[in-house]
């Protein structure tokens, strides 16, 4: 069976490439990409009350409150743009209750992507991540440097990309990351995450594939 507005979730560790492989998924399919933690980071950037609350928690690597997170996702997943193009959800859910609210509000994916990466490649990912708050590209100074110096010369980095805080960021996912997978079981794709961005987009193109 042909779906037409593909619905997907992506999971994985901090670092494990969600974001990576967000990017190049809607470049080909043209979905809506709807980041928990951006949408988290640009409250925090607006200075509203919710991102002021939600920064003390992203802070310490533990989960935002689902009062501030879940409605926040489900108006995103709501706006016409999702509904008509089909959504990529990525960093949600991240814990049963998340998972039980979205069955809730009739959202459901067709397909569940799981990035596997060993944790000791996850920090070195980590550490390296820079950011351009130009385009929204994610570089890293190892595996993924920026093209031009004056792309270097701008490149920012994340309030809680250090050693320090990605071990705590990495103790809450493994905390959670059972319950949510035993919810989607039959619709998950496990992917090799450790290989190169090209290899491990490979394998995800070839899941979406079959579906769309
Ligand atoms: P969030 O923003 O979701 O962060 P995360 O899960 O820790 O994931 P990252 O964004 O760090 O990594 P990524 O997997 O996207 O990797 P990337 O592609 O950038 O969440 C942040 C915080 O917000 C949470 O800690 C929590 O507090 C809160 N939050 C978010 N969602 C929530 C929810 N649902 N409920 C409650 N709270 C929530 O890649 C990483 C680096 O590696 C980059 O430099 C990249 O260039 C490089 N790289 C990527 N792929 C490869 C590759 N194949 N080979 C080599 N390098 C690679």
């Amino acid at each position: 069976k042909k779906i037409e507005n593909m619905k997907i979730m992506i999971s994985g560790a901090p670092a494990s490439g969600k974001g990576t492989q967000c990017e190049l998924i809607t470049k080909k399919y043209g979905l809506v990409h709807i980041a928990a933690g951006d949408l988290l980071r640009a409250e925090i950037a607006e200075g509203t009350e919710n991102g002021k609350r939600a920064k003390e928690y992203m802070e310490k690597g533990d989960l935002v409150p689902n009062e501030i997170v879940v409605m926040m996702v489900k108006d995103r997943l709501s706006q016409p743009d999702s509904v008509e193009k089909g959504w990529l959800l990525d960093g949600f859910p991240r814990s049963s209750s998340q998972a039980t609210a979205l069955q809730e509000f009739g959202f459901k994916p067709d397909l569940f992507i799981l990035l596997d990466v060993p944790q000791d490649i996850l920090v070195d990912r980590v550490v390296g991540r820079r950011l351009d708050p130009v385009s929204g590209k994610i570089y890293h100074l190892k595996y993924s440097p920026p093209e031009s110096e004056e792309i270097a010369a701008r490149l920012t980095q994340r309030f809680d990309d250090t050693e320090e805080k990605v071990k705590l960021r990495l103790e809450t996912h493994n905390q959670n990351v059972e319950s949510v997978l035993s919810l989607y079981q039959d619709i998950i794709v496990k992917v090799d995450g450790s290989a190169d961005k090209d290899d491990v987009f490979a394998q995800i193109d070839k899941a979406l594939a079959k579906l769309s």
